[in-house]
């Protein structure tokens, strides 16, 4: 079987797979690449004064990884800048958030042709590459100009906008055009997919036609699209839950919960994340439910996360102060209704916390999949299984139909949902887990990346010269 090259901006492959820190998605790619004796390609985190184009190459685990350095500037115009203040915020339908700076466009098209003068040269005629996500759009554009005809995929692991949004980014034009240039481009649901669609084919400098089986043709060039919806490592996540340390803090945690039903909240510090909006729509449970004050509490576990950028700073001063607001208007003595963290914890410890919760609250504003969701449900103990509250605007909703579904804008929605899912009895929240673990098991993470690379093994290129 040939090579299979994994392309990503954050190159997540663990240097000690048992420490229990990688998550799913880096222990799958780095197991197939074990086994098809891949590359794993992508920036190092590291700047240099002077761009050099060679690659550091590591083995990581029985994983090679190919780091490449970037100058202060790229990462200030194409990570910084064009990824994470003009695509992130656009592509989470935040047009106010995003900033459309022309050095940002610039700095992004030229990193990626940086990245592109780096990876040629280690690709070998029969490689399979897969590129991951929003920073590397134009990557295979950049590969084929340099003669590279290999399968390339392409996956987004955010959601699409809809062509509405979408065409207030200059030149959105020549970023749609740059994704003819792979053989299959994967969203996690129906919803991105369509909205894609829906720009090719009705954005009118496009005029792109809509073929059968979810092919598309525009630019004279046509690509195959298709869903593949992630999920999680199962029985990792089920090891990482049952190990020494997974139960330890699930021991810890519910001995510090004290009998009081514990709320729990994991994301990355983001403002797609609907923080703000959740812990309104806690306060306002508070304020619904007076007797039930001193017998829940809310963990909302929340790393810093791309604190370079301007809205994420603002995101979290504003999450400091209504976090120390509402404990302040309702704690108590002895009881504090948020507990609020800016720490990160390891798979196993997450995966204590999650048994430990009576109540899952992953309440987006808008996000491609959240493995949250699916790692909450995986934790639970199926004889008194707790209950997920999901935010229809996360691509998990597509699939966890038989979650709590809660529009994560309304406070009102948010507080009757906690309330029934604090209230709901066992028969029923056996009856929820049991469909939505199915549905966890049906999307393993493993399933995910085998089936979108045989997907796009399958494809038949054209041969060389016809394109
Ligand atoms: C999201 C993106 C990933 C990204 C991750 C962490 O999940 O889809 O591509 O790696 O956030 O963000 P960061 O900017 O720290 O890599």
């Amino acid at each position: 079987m040939s090579r299979l090259i994994v392309v990503s901006n954050r190159v997540s492959a663990p240097k000690d797979p048992a420490a229990g820190s990688a998550g799913g998605l880096a222990m799958a790619l780095s197991a197939a690449l074990r086994k098809y004796e891949g590359l794993w390609f992508g920036w190092s985190g590291e700047t240099v004064e002077t761009f050099v184009p060679e690659a550091k190459i590591e083995d990581r685990a029985g994983v090679t990884v190919a780091l490449v350095d970037l100058e202060a500037q790229d990462v200030e115009e194409y990570y910084n800048g064009y990824a994470n203040k003009t695509l992130w915020p656009l592509f989470h339908h935040r047009v106010d958030l995003t900033e459309y700076e022309r050095s940002y466009g610039e700095g992004y098209e030229r990193t990626n042709a940086r990245f592109a003068e780096v990876l040629a040269p280690l690709i070998q005629p029969d490689d399979v590459i897969w590129i991951h996500d929003y920073h590397m759009i134009p990557l295979a554009r950049d590969l084929r100009r340099r003669g590279i005809r290999n399968r390339i995929g392409f996956f987004l692991h955010t959601p699409w906008p809809a062509r509405q949004l979408l065409v207030t980014l200059p030149h959105h034009r020549r970023l749609v055009e740059s994704m003819f240039d792979y053989d299959l481009i994967g969203f996690h649901t129906r919803e991105w997919l369509d909205l894609f669609r829906d720009y090719v084919a009705s954005e009118p400098s496009v005029n792109g036609r809509l073929l059968p089986n979810d092919a598309l043709e525009a630019f004279g060039k046509t690509v195959q699209t298709g869903v593949f919806p992630i999920g999680i490592d199962v029985d990792g996540f089920l090891a990482a839950r049952n190990s020494a340390l997974g139960t330890r803090t699930y021991d810890r945690m519910a001995a510090s919960a004290a009998f009081r039903s514990m709320i729990v909240g994991v994301d990355r510090l983001d403002y797609s994340k609907g923080l703000e909006q959740r812990l309104l729509g806690y306060e306002q449970f508070l304020a619904d439910n007076p007797d039930m004050r001193g017998e829940v509490f809310l963990l909302q576990v929340t790393p810093i996360s791309r604190d370079d950028v301007d809205a994420y700073q603002d995101i979290r001063a504003r999450l400091d102060a209504l976090a120390g607001r509402i404990n302040g208007e309702y704690a108590d003595m002895d009881w504090q209704p948020i507990r609020y963290l800016n720490r990160t914890y390891r798979r196993d410890q997450l995966a204590g916390i999650y048994r430990a919760a009576r109540v899952g609250l992953v309440t987006p504003l808008r996000d491609g999949m959240n493995l949250v969701a699916k790692e909450y449900i995986a934790a639970q103990n199926p004889e008194d299984p707790g209950v997920l509250i999901l935010s229809r605007f996360a691509g998990a909703a597509e699939q966890m139909g038989e979650a709590l579904l809660v529009n994560p804008f309304s406070r009102e929605e948010l507080s009757d949902a906690i309330k029934r899912a604090l209230t709901m009895p066992l028969d029923e929240r056996k009856r929820k887990w049991a469909s939505l673990m199915q549905v966890v098991r049906d999307t393993d993470v493993g399933l995910w990346r085998d089936d979108f690379v045989a997907c796009l093994r399958a494809i038949d290129r054209p041969a060389d010269g016809e394109d």
